[in-house]
C-alpha cells in the first residue's frame, strides 16, 4: 500500500514537481493549496494554510494514516524594509510561518501514530540574509528554528523533523512575489538593481527536481538531518558563513544584493 504524504503548495513550482516525483516513487500524495486542480496523480484539497479551520478540515478529510507532511507553501516580498506595509509583513508571516504552524498542529497527532516525518521548506535566504528581501529571510529563519524545536519536542514519539533549504530554484516564485512600492530615488536605484539581480539568479536557478530528490532522500532516511541544504555550492556558502566573520559575510551579501 502507498504511504501517504501531504504537501502544501503543490499547485506550482517546487511543490508540484515534488508531489509528482513522490507519486512516481510510490507515495499517495495529497496536495493542499488555494487553487483547484485536476490531476490523475495528486489528490488536491483546496486549502489556504493561513486559515486554521481550513487546515483542520483538510486533515479531517484524509482518512488514511499519514506518513509525512511537507510544508512547502510559501510566498515572497521584496523591497526596502521601510516601505513594506503592515499588511505585507502580516501576509508573509501568515503564509510562511503561521501556515507551517497550522499544518503541524493538525499533523502531529496523526504522525505520532505512524512515527512519521515533518519536512519544512526553509531557504538558504534564512541562513544568508538577503537585503531587500529581509522579511522573507526572517520567515525562513523562523522555519529553521521551528524545525529545530519540533525535532526536540517530538523526538520521544519517533517523529523526525527536517528543514530542507533550497537556494535559487526555477519556479513561479519570482512572478508570484509581491514587490513593495519602490521609492527608489531615496535608495539611488539600489532596490531595482537588487531585485533584478535576484530575479536573474532565480530564473537561472536549479531545476525543482533537485529539491524533490533531497526530500525523497529525507523521507527514506531512518535518521534524517535536522537541516539539509540543497546543492553543493549552497552547502559551501552556508558552511563558509559559519567560518567567516559576520562583518565580512554582510559585506559580501551587500555587494551582491544591496549595493
Ligand atoms: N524558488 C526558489 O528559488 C526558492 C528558494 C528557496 C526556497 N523556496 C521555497 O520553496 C517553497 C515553494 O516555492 P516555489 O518556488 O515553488 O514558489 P511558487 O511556484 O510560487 O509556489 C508556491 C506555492 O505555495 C502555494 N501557496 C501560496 N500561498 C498559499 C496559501 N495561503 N495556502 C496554501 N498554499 C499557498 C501556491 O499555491 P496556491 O497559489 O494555489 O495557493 C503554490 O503552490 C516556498 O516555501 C519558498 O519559500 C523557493
Amino acid at each position: 500500500m502507498r504511504k501517504v504524504v501531504v504537501i502544501t503548495g503543490a499547485s506550482s513550482g517546487i511543490g508540484k514537481v515534488c508531489a509528482e516525483y513522490l507519486y512516481d516513487k510510490g507515495y499517495k500524495v495529497y496536495g493542499l493549496n488555494r487553487s483547484v486542480i485536476e490531476s490523475d496523480k495528486i489528490h488536491y484539497l483546496k486549502c489556504d494554510v493561513t486559515n486554521e479551520e481550513a487546515v483542520k478540515l483538510a486533515f479531517d478529510s484524509i482518512e488514511e494514516d499519514i506518513y509525512a507532511v511537507i510544508n512547502n507553501a510559501g510566498i515572497g516580498i521584496s523591497g526596502a524594509i521601510e516601505y513594506a506595509t503592515s499588511e505585507d509583513v502580516d501576509k508573509i508571516f501568515a503564509v510562511n510561518v503561521k501556515g507551517v504552524v497550522n499544518v503541524c498542529k493538525h499533523a502531529i497527532p496523526r504522525l505520532r501514530k505512524t512515527k512519521g516525518k515533518i519536512i519544512n521548506i526553509g531557504s538558504v535566504a534564512g541562513e544568508l540574509t538577503i537585503p531587500f528581501q529581509t522579511f522573507y529571510s526572517m520567515t525562513k529563519v523562523a522555519v529553521s528554528t521551528y524545525t529545530e524545536g519540533l525535532a526536540m519536542e517530538l523526538r520521544s514519539f519517533g517523529i523526525k523533523a527536517t528543514a530542507v533549504l533550497p537556494g535559487d530554484t526555477k519556479s513561479n516564485f519570482v512572478s508570484n512575489r509581491k514587490k513593495t512600492d519602490v521609492v527608489d530615488e531615496v535608495y539611488g536605484e539600489r532596490i531595482i538593481r537588487s531585485i533584478a539581480r535576484m530575479e536573474k539568479d532565480e530564473k537561472n536557478g536549479k531545476d525543482p527536481i533537485t529539491v524533490a530528490r533531497v526530500i525523497h532522500k529525507v523521507l527514506k532516511k531512518k535518521n534524517p538531518p535536522i537541516k539539509v541544504t540543497v546543492g553543493f555550492e549552497y552547502k559551501l556558502f552556508v558552511f563558509l558563513k559559519r567560518l567567516l566573520p559576520q562583518r565580512l559575510v554582510n559585506y559580501i551579501l551587500f555587494k551582491m544584493y544591496g549595493e
